[in-house]
């Protein structure tokens, strides 16, 4: 039985420092790579022959190929790894229908729905690493979709990690801060944007896999997302997001 691994978004930014992870690893032999561009997935195989290219946009909630891939190949998967994910940084009010669906599908239905019709092929001790984001610690003006978005990717994964205890199968939440990939905006409205305590996508990807590999339930990668963590828990939110507008407001 093939042993694989599943990455979503898995072309760019962290994903791809991911599969890049993943394809040393010996005891994987196939990785499913998910990815909207067909091209971008190719020229991924072409680097690491280990990938298998899945082609899914997953706007709508779903990996439309995933189920029946599953069912045909039957693998052992070792590995899950929902990172595709998106964001906009906009006024609630101004916020277009199309974005409020797009967040909440690819954020969570789609998380959700994959580890769900993965899970019945994973075995102990197999793992999987969601990516969620230092903005579910608290409240995010002008981001409120994606923080409250990443809120439940968070309390889903771990919730569901202990649920899944008896089975031997961890589920890692990871919550980064700012990182350098291309999600991130250089510049808006013609203002350089100053992301404070940015990091770069394979730290991120390497503490992931460290954790998940020790179990723990959550991964927060850099100092500054672990300080803001304990400054969430203990500031009032009504503070935060005050002192939040004031950094971010002049940029929307
Ligand atoms: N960058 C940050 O500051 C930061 C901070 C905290 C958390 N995160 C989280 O980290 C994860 C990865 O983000 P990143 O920074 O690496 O972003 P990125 O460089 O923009 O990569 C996002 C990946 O998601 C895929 N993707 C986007 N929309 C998709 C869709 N509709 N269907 C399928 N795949 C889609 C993209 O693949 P294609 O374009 O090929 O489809 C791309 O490979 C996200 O969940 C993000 O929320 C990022």
């Amino acid at each position: 039985m093939a042993k694989i691994a599943i990455v979503t978004g898995a072309s760019g930014g962290i994903g791809r420092v991911f599969t890049d992870r993943i394809s040393a690893m010996e005891d994987i032999d196939e990785i499913w790579a998910v990815g909207r561009n067909s091209e971008k997935l190719e020229a991924l195989r072409s680097v690491y022959p280990k990938v298998v290219p899945v082609s899914a946009d997953l706007s709508d909630g779903k990996c439309e190929p995933l189920p029946n891939m599953l069912k045909s190949n039957s693998p052992d998967v070792r590995i899950l790894i929902n990172n595709a994910g998106v964001g906009y940084m906009e006024a609630f009010d101004k916020m277009p229908a199309e974005h409020i669906l797009r967040v909440c599908n690819i954020n969570c239905t789609a998380p959700a729905l994959i580890m769900s019709e993965v899970l019945p092929y994973m075995n102990e001790g197999s793992r999987v690493i969601n990516i969620s984001s230092a903005s579910s610690f608290q409240p995010n003006p002008y981001l409120a979709m994606y923080s409250a978005s990443k809120v439940f990717l968070k309390n889903l994964s771990r919730a569901v990690n202990r649920e899944l205890k008896s089975r031997g199968i961890t589920v890692t939440c990871v919550c980064p801060g700012w990182v350098d990939t291309g999600m991130l905006p250089k510049e808006v409205k013609g203002r350089k944007i100053n992301f404070v305590g940015m990091i770069k996508p394979e730290r991120v990807a390497d503490k992931a896999l460290k954790d998940s590999a020790k179990g723990k339930d959550m991964s927060v990668p850099g100092l500054f997302s672990k300080y803001f963590r304990i400054y969430s828990k203990v500031t009032p939110t009504r503070i935060i997001m005050d002192l939040w507008v004031a950094i971010i407001g002049k940029y929307v």
